[in-house]
């Protein structure tokens, strides 16, 4: 039961990936540069979508899992600039492969912890012998350097669980906020460098 249910996600990833390197390769041509410093993706394994819910107090079912669960194909987009995160994001809203389900502007609004990033829900279509899905995705729109705050961070997670100790959580808030500042000026000298072009 769960073979076959899986099999659609990762139909649905293979989907996914193929429009988003065809809408960036499209725009590199159009603009004549890249932004995407690099791209990955992956599929929740079974054990973490199980874990995911029960956390949030739901049986482990299809259904479930379906209607609980919105990143089990997770998407993450790295760019150079603060303004190829919103070229990106544009990108993928206009893209007539995908829906947009739901948005979050983690960088106009930050949580709390310090974290950046720009999340899209989309919904990927799959063709099956006599119907069309779609498919739940998250894709994460984020900078070289939020992506490295987002890496220390995990791991400070990963390490403390839920109890991080306050000067470690007072540091990094401190960094988002560096990290901030530097995106603001990266973003600065590339307007500046793009006046000798
Ligand atoms: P989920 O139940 O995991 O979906 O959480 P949510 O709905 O409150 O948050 P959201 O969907 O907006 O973000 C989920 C994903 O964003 C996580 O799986 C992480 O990859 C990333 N993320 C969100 N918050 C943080 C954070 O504080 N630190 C780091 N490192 N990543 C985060
Ligand atoms: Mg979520």
């Amino acid at each position: 039961m769960f073979s076959d249910f899986y099999t659609k996600y990762e139909y649905a990833k293979k989907m996914l990936e193929t429009e988003l390197e065809i809408l960036i390769h499209s725009f590199e041509i159009k603009h004549g540069y890249t932004p995407v410093e690099h791209m990955k993706s992956r599929l929740k394994t079974m054990p973490s979508i199980k874990k995911k819910l029960e956390e949030k107090g739901y049986s482990f079912t299809p259904d479930n899992i379906e209607k609980q669960i919105n990143d089990i194909i997770g998407c993450r987009i790295v760019v150079s600039f603060l303004s190829d995160v919103y070229d990106i994001v544009s990108l993928i809203s206009h893209s007539p492969n995908l829906i947009i389900k739901e948005r979050k502007d983690y960088i106009a609004n930050p949580k709390e912890s310090g974290y950046t990033s720009y999340h899209i829900i989309a919904l990927v279509p799959i063709y099956l012998e006599n119907r069309v899905e779609y498919i739940q995705a998250e894709i994460q729109v984020r900078t070289v350097a939020m992506d490295f705050w987002a890496s220390l961070d995990h791991k400070i997670r990963y390490k403390f669980h839920e109890s991080i100790p306050e000067e470690v959580q007072k540091e990094m808030e401190h960094y988002a906020k560096d990290i901030q500042e530097l995106d603001r000026k990266m973003y600065h000298l590339n307007q500046i460098m793009s006046k000798y072009q």
